[in-house]
């Protein structure tokens, strides 16, 4: 059951590919919160995954975009005026993919051109998305436009790999569009930075099982689902948060802000005196 906290609003919904996306959380927390949507997702993503049923559930249009084409861009915003029938209020970016992670290519073994569309596609698509609503005047005063991100932008994880510099220049992105749209439009931009989630997209991520874990043990409220960063996603698109802008904003239990846990310290005292090795059998220090 809904609250209408998003009664009367128009949104766009970019990066539902399968009903474990974060985006179709959002996606269908944004109907039931009172909101009317289109989604978008590469054509690709619309023709292997599942968004047609969620588009078919939702009663919303499907609008097949590549978020790195600014001409798409153009289009997504243009056809959703059109289809909700003015403005849009909110829109959600849930969108990243490393080529290099793909291609297991190890951060100090990058293929520059495959670095190149993972900044694309995870970054810089965000301010082609901000810029394309500003220049075609798209999103409504005191709009609300929200990135995920996660806290490898700001501290080193093991595997995460290319996406780090991406979620860094995500969340620069936010900060810097924020402070031009905000002060000619009202229009808020932010990211959430999300725990790790079972997602496509997520478990590519090298040792993506392992740092679920621990970061599910650090963190002292546990990791945060899908549906919960929908919840917070649900109060950063509506009213309640009109003078929210330019920040990365946690949703992760607290795992950003532990250091060492009680219980990580009895386990890091018990594997103390086993060696780490790589693949190739050497010993990894650090
Ligand atoms: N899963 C996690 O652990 C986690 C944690 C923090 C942040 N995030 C972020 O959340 C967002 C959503 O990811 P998810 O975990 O729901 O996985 P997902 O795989 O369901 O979503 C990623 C989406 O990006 C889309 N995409 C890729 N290239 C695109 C392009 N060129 N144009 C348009 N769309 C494109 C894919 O089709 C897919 O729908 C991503 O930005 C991801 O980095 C995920």
């Amino acid at each position: 059951m809904g609250n209408n906290l998003l009664s009367g609003k128009r949104g766009i919904v970019f990066g539902a590919l399968n009903d474990m996306s974060i985006a179709w959380k959002v996606a269908e927390r944004a109907v039931e919160e009172g909101a009317i949507i289109t989604l978008s997702n590469t054509a690709l993503a619309v023709r292997m995954g599942t968004v047609n049923e969620l588009g078919k559930k939702l009663n919303c249009e499907i609008i097949p975009a590549d978020a790195t084409k600014v001409e798409d861009l153009e289009m997504v915003f243009m056809q959703s005026q059109e289809i909700l029938g003015g403005k849009i209020d909110f829109v959600l970016h849930s969108i990243g993919m490393s080529p290099n992670v793909r291609k297991k290519r190890t951060y100090d073994d990058l293929d520059y051109n495959l670095l190149n569309s993972t900044l694309d596609i995870s970054a810089i698509s965000f301010h082609k998305m901000l810029q394309a609503a500003k220049k075609l005047d798209a999103i409504s005063e005191g709009g609300s436009v929200i990135a995920l991100s996660y806290v490898a932008a700001q501290r080193t994880l093991f595997g995460y790999n290319d996406m780090a510099d991406a979620k860094a220049m995500l969340e620069s992105i936010a900060r810097s569009f924020g402070y031009i749209y905000g002060r000619e439009k009202n229009v808020r931009v932010n990211t959430i930075s999300q725990s790790p989630t079972m997602t496509t997209a997520g478990s590519g991520i090298k040792g993506f099982d392992g740092l679920f874990d621990f970061s599910n043990r650090m963190s002292p409220l546990g990791n945060a689902t899908a549906d919960e960063c929908a919840d917070y996603c649900m109060v950063m698109f509506s009213d309640l948060t009109r003078k929210v802008t330019m920040q990365n904003l946690f949703h992760d239990g607290g795992f950003s802000s532990m250091g060492m846990s009680l219980r990580a310290m009895e386990q890091y005292n018990k594997c103390f005196e086993n060696d780490f090795k790589d693949e190739t059998g050497h010993i990894i220090y650090g």
